[in-house]
């Protein structure tokens, strides 16, 4: 799945409805975050549901090279031992993120605050992918950049320091990324660290830090109270835990809108976390319409779960704010989807961090709607879909540029269109999803083509 690979295309052709269950594989934040505190205590942490998709498997690799035990006990059940704060080594070799923007700017927040140096890369994805906005904070709190690529881009080094400087930051844009990798910078800065956002992002680091044993209070802050203020206790003994990781609503997307949109569906997905700082794309679609129940919600692993029984529905173009998109940040390449099949405009406000992400979102998004025959505008940061409630033409070639997301979004999209859509190259499904193909399969879609790691 490297980025010199092959291109893998795969085409998605319209069928019959699509039925059964599933269970969305591990959440990639929280995955990601339970071998990054694992890394960083002191002790056991066991692992439970684990994402073993790329992007994760990168970050496992890193904090091995930074000192932890991994061991794999079987399939999603990993163990990790820890070395604590202050305890990690130099790694040997340039630690190579592939794809993983997540992983890549959390464990720069862990080398940022302590006494190592690293140097880190990916593939031509992540090369592109801005690192200011994480170096910035780092910076202030004693982080060294010894090297890095034009703009602030990786490959980069980092020098940590003996101890990190405790700072008040705001951060520049909603990304739980930023808010991250200074709180875990903080983890060995000697006082109160406090990050600000204006609007409330993904709080996965916030609760898995108290899980783990830190002091973490969080307020509202700012107009309405739609920010946070997040304050971090410093320097304190981190302990290895269990971690229960639920399934990812990310990936619970695809599936979901797929049901949505193949007429005669009836699907359930398993084990979903809702998250409220994750469930905006639900939310938006419940405004269009959408028939999904929340069957049987439950605690799991520290976050309430639901099993989403998802029926094809008849969809409406509804107004999306923009204040709801740090909830359904990953989300709008499928809700775009959806919105080809509702009847009148949808406007989605405030796109602007879809251009930073695996690809440029907004235009890559833009592309495959347009080779699909389907209306779109873009308009500053927003962007305007807009169906007649029947299925649109579809027949395109989908440039995916290196994003999971936009290749699985348009494979969705290819099977309720009147004609086959093909995407180019699905190699980086494994990076979130690696079950994707046979678990759509699985409830009847016809995907033709392979993906090989
Ligand atoms: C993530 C935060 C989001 C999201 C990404 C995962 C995380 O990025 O897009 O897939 O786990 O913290 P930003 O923080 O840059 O918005």
């Amino acid at each position: 799945m490297s980025h010199d690979s092959e291109p893998q295309p795969l085409t998605a052709a319209p069928g019959k409805p699509l039925t059964g269950s599933l269970r969305p594989p591990g959440d990639k934040s929280i995955s990601h975050r339970a071998m990054i505190l694992g890394l960083l205590s002191i002790g056991e942490t066991r692992v439970e549901g684990l994402l073993e998709g790329d992007d994760v498997l990168r970050t496992a690799a890193a904090a091995r090279a930074l000192g932890a035990g991994m061991e794999r006990l079987g399939e999603g059940r990993w163990l990790v031992r820890g070395v604590g704060i202050g305890g990690m080594s130099d790694p040997a070799e340039t630690l190579d993120f592939g794809n993983a923007g997540t992983g890549s700017r959390l464990i720069m927040g862990v080398v940022g605050g302590q006494p190592v140096t690293a140097t880190f890369d990916g593939d031509a994805s992540l090369r592109k992918r801005p690192m200011r906005r994480i170096l910035d904070p780092l910076v202030r709190m004693g982080t060294e950049v010894l090297g890095e690529a034009e703009g602030g881009r990786v490959p980069l080094t980092l020098r940590g320091p003996r101890e990190a400087i405790p700072i008040t930051y705001e951060t520049p844009a909603a990304s739980a990324q930023i808010k991250s990798a200074v709180l875990l910078a903080a983890l060995n800065a000697p006082g109160v660290t406090t990050v600000i956002e204006r609007e409330a992002t993904r709080d996965h680091t916030e609760r898995m830090l108290r899980l783990f044993g830190a002091e973490v209070a969080v307020t509202p802050h700012g107009p309405g109270g739609h920010g946070r203020a997040v304050a971090l206790t410093g320097q304190p003994t981190l302990r290895g835990t269990d971690v229960v990781v639920p399934a990812d609503p990310s990936s619970a997307a695809f599936p979901l809108v797929a049901a949505l949109i193949v007429p005669g569906s009836d699907v359930t997905i398993r084990g979903v976390m809702m998250n409220p700082l994750r469930t905006g794309l639900i939310t938006t679609l419940l405004e269009m319409g959408a028939e999904i129940e929340r069957l049987d919600e439950r605690e799991e692993g520290g976050e309430t779960v639901a099993d989403l029984r998802v029926r094809a529905s008849r969809l409406k173009g509804v107004d999306v704010p923009a204040e709801r998109a740090p909830a359904m940040i990953d989300e709008y390449p499928i809700l775009a989807v959806a919105a080809a099949f509702a009847d009148g405009p949808t406007r989605m406000n405030g796109l602007h961090e879809l251009r930073v992400k695996e690809s440029d979102r907004l235009a890559a998004v833009a592309d495959g709607l347009a080779q699909n025959g389907i209306a779109y505008a873009i308009e500053g940061d927003d962007l305007i879909v807009t169906g007649d409630g029947l299925p649109p033409k579809g027949g395109g070639k989908v440039a995916t540029h290196l994003d999971h997301r936009i290749a699985m979004a348009f494979l969705v999209l290819g099977l309720a269109t009147r004609e086959a859509v093909t995407v180019d190259d699905g190699a980086m499904i494994a990076t979130s999803f690696p079950s994707f193909l046979p678990t759509m399969r699985g409830l009847g879609a016809e995907v033709r083509g392979e993906v090989v790691a």
